[in-house]
């Protein structure tokens, strides 16, 4: 039993395998957490929950005299604005009134093995053996207005999953200013958070930050999970480290607006929630009406950094992301993107891709502007019907003779967005988010469609539908080209504009659940001007998704690094890109931009027509490489042996497979030295006393020899140069 209920002390205690969390009715019915961390059996630890009259923190009025229960001070699970609380929340109700105010108290609760339902949001998939579900409905002690929490415990996968449902049962209605979908209360102060900013081009920086008294928040106000944010956290002890230190992971699934914000708390206590994020959000509940938040999934390990982002890779492959898609290799594609942008004809195409062709590459994606008028990016988005022009054979007849040459044809769309000069805006010019009287903010020279609009949807759905049908792609690479701004719906009155954004995400994902089931045979890939939309809402529809724009090798180390605190190394679209890099004007070998796009899902975006004979037989090499090794790096554990923060000199990082019998280790040398000192590079993640050769060479090697003596790196002779480690079990 993963979750236990212990009646005589209204305790509940969900376990996974090595995890605990804890909480218990109050005395006044407050729903109050006790305990989240390393798995404790067997234990009330409503102990750990201590009283004092603080000073001008007030109490619930049945506590009267006793000035120790107040919930300022008290840790709660779903904490609510306007009733004596003032840390942070989850939730501000205003109702019919103007008051503000929701004070939750036990109602009931229930139990049932496998999951709850989030209608219309994407969320962790488990059977009934792998999950246990708990409801607690909560009641407001004034008004009608309800929540149920729901746990889901995923024992084995070793994650708690939250959410919840506000429903309103009176007669009024109740307006939402703030509807988040998780806290997590800890009783200790001196906590850091790391987070992930960026910017286009440059995602998933990790930044730590020590929890101070005040808020300290991250978040997205853009309408997407976005480039400069990422609804991934970490929380934990001041000194863990990649292998040692208390963490708590908090995904977000969830692709729009959101919210973490954590604060150290006046007694030092440590709290955090997350949601979606109440700017711009006002959610209206008339009688009998539910809103339901999107789910967060929370890991904790005693271990580390590593431990934790490894539990959080096997969940997303076992849980997450589509199974059909970890089943088998992806093919290894050429996107034009990098090559040709805007400027290209079939025939140019057609002799790109017979190229790519004869060195082993399988599948070939026509990137932007085979449809309308879009010659440059200020014209056609909408229109996706196939430009003759360009096209003469039409998408069918261009992917027939792609697949004459053995090549598969893969297809580049972005269906939420518009240009102004398109068809498609001069029929439905109130198809998109603008707001009357304002001339709209423009990003790209595009408008977003609102897609909280059934209409826009079936129109989509229909149009995309025909370019699938017609071109009988096998990949289709889904771009979103801009934040949401200027956000007001026409179909919509003027009391429900606050629920727009949140309504866009939920018809994005009606959208995505209805293409990728029709089509469930097509490799789909998650894109927004590379990283934008880097969450794991998307990985429930989509097994890839394009990292960054940026595919310069040396500064893809970087975001890769970040990427992989919380996402699998399978899931990361990684290209091998020309020299001189367009974004950077660096140049690196052709031998280290593979072995950094082997971190992902390998690709090659590149004129391979320009390469000459000895590149040419790279390529072939690279090729056969990642065949090899792919299985290793699709569905084996993954190790950051070294951080770009710490260590100017090299980056490293480790693939080993499940049953420990192979490995491997990539290594890029980032500044060389003259003179340099030897390095060695300490493995890890192998079995100590199994007998290890590194390919190539005679020197057998113990598992521990190689992750306590370490191995020794090669003096590497130039920049960026690199190399990898095939490592076998005798
Ligand atoms: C975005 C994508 C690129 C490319 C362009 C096309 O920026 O990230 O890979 O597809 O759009 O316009």
């Amino acid at each position: 039993m993963s979750i236990i209920y212990t009646p005589e002390k209204k305790l509940f205690t969900l376990h996974t395998a090595g995890s605990t969390w804890q909480m218990k009715v109050g005395r006044y019915g407050h729903l109050l957490h006790t305990y989240y961390g390393k798995r404790v059996e067997d234990m009330d630890l409503s102990c750990l929950i201590r009283e004092m009259n603080r000073g001008f923190c007030g109490v619930p009025y049945e506590a009267g005299e006793e000035r120790g229960y107040s919930l300022d001070t008290l840790p709660q699970e779903y904490p609510t604005f306007g009733v004596g609380d003032y840390r942070t929340a989850c939730l501000h109700a205003i109702h019919e009134d103007g008051s503000q105010a929701a004070e939750l108290r036990y109602v009931s609760h229930r139990i049932y093995d496998g999951r709850y339902q989030l209608p219309g949001l994407p969320s962790v998939r488990a059977s009934g053996t792998e999950a246990q579900t708990l409801e607690i409905l909560l009641r407001d002690k004034s008004s009608e207005l309800e929540v149920v929490l729901y746990y889901g415990v995923l024992e084995q996968a070793d994650v708690i999953t939250r959410a919840c449902r506000i429903q309103n049962r009176g007669k009024t209605p109740v307006r939402l200013l703030r509807a988040l979908s998780c806290c997590v209360d800890l009783p200790d102060g001196n906590m850091d958070l790391i987070s992930f900013h960026g910017r286009h081009a440059m995602e998933r920086n990790v930044q730590r930050t020590r929890i101070p008294h005040g808020r300290l928040s991250v978040g997205s106000t853009r309408g997407t999970s976005s480039h400069q944010s990422n609804p991934f956290v970490i929380l934990c002890d001041p000194d863990a480290g990649e292998e040692w230190g208390n963490c708590y992971g908090m995904t977000f699934v969830y692709s729009g607006n959101f919210l973490a914000e954590a604060e150290t708390d006046q007694t030092d206590q440590t709290r955090i929630v997350m949601g979606i994020h109440p700017d711009g959000f006002c959610w209206t509940l008339e009688e009998g009406e539910a809103f339901v938040t999107p789910e967060v999934i929370l890991t904790f390990r005693p271990d580390g950094l590593g431990p934790l982002s490894r539990t959080l890779h096997d969940l997303y492959r076992e849980h997450l992301i589509p199974r059909r898609f970890l089943e088998k290799r992806r093919p290894i594609l050429l996107n034009n993107w990098e090559v040709t942008e805007f400027d290209f004809t079939e025939e140019k195409l057609l002799s790109l891709a017979e190229s790519a062709s004869g060195l082993g590459i399988e599948l070939f994606v026509m990137d932007d502007g085979w449809f309308g008028e879009r010659n440059h990016d200020r014209s056609g988005l909408g229109d996706w019907t196939v430009n003759h022009a360009k096209l003469p054979s039409g998408l069918h007849g261009f992917s027939e003779k792609l697949r004459n040459i053995g090549m598969k044809f893969g297809i580049w769309i972005e269906p939420e967005m518009v240009n102004e000069d398109s068809a498609l805006f001069r029929a439905h010019p109130d198809w998109c988010l603008q707001i009357p009287g304002r001339s709209p903010n423009l990003e790209r020279c595009q408008l977003v469609l609102d897609l909280s609009r059934q209409d826009v949807r079936e129109h989509l759905f229909a149009r995309i539908s025909e370019v699938l049908d017609e071109s009988q792609a096998s990949y289709v690479k889904w771009d979103m080209n801009r934040n949401l701004s200027d956000v007001w719906s026409a179909a919509l009155p003027a009391s429900r504009q606050g629920e727009v954004s949140h309504r866009y995400v939920l018809g994005l994902y009606e959208l995505m659940e209805r293409l990728t089931g029709t089509y469930p045979d097509i490799l789909w890939e998650g894109c927004s001007g590379g990283g934008g939309r880097f969450d794991a809402g998307i990985f429930c529809y989509m097994p890839q998704i394009w990292c960054s724009d940026n595919t310069d090798a040396v500064e893809r180390i970087r975001i890769q690094y970040g990427t992989s605190f919380g996402y699998p190394i399978c899931a990361v679209g990684a290209h091998v890109s020309a020299d001189v890099n367009q974004q950077t004007g660096r140049r690196v070998p052709l031998e280290t931009r593979a072995e950094v796009a082997m971190a992902g899902t390998f690709g090659y975006e590149m004129d391979v027509q320009k390469l000459d004979a000895s590149e040419q037989e790279q390529v072939r090499r690279q090729i056969q490489n990642y065949i090899r090794f792919e299985h290793i790096i699709r569905l084996g554990d993954y190790y950051r042996l070294t951080s770009p923060d710490t260590d100017e000199t090299l980056a490293a990082w480790q693939f080993v497979a499940k049953d420990l019998t192979e490995s491997l280790v990539s290594i890029v040398a980032l500044h060389p030295k003259a003179n340099p000192p030897f390095r060695r590079i300490r493995l890890r993640g192998l079995k100590e006393y199994a007998v290890y050769r590194i390919d190539g060479e005679d020197q057998i090697w113990k598992g521990s020899a190689l992750m306590y003596a370490g191995l020794p790196v090669p003096l590497l002779w130039g920049d960026y140069q690199s190399c990898h480690f095939y490592i076998r079990r005798l």
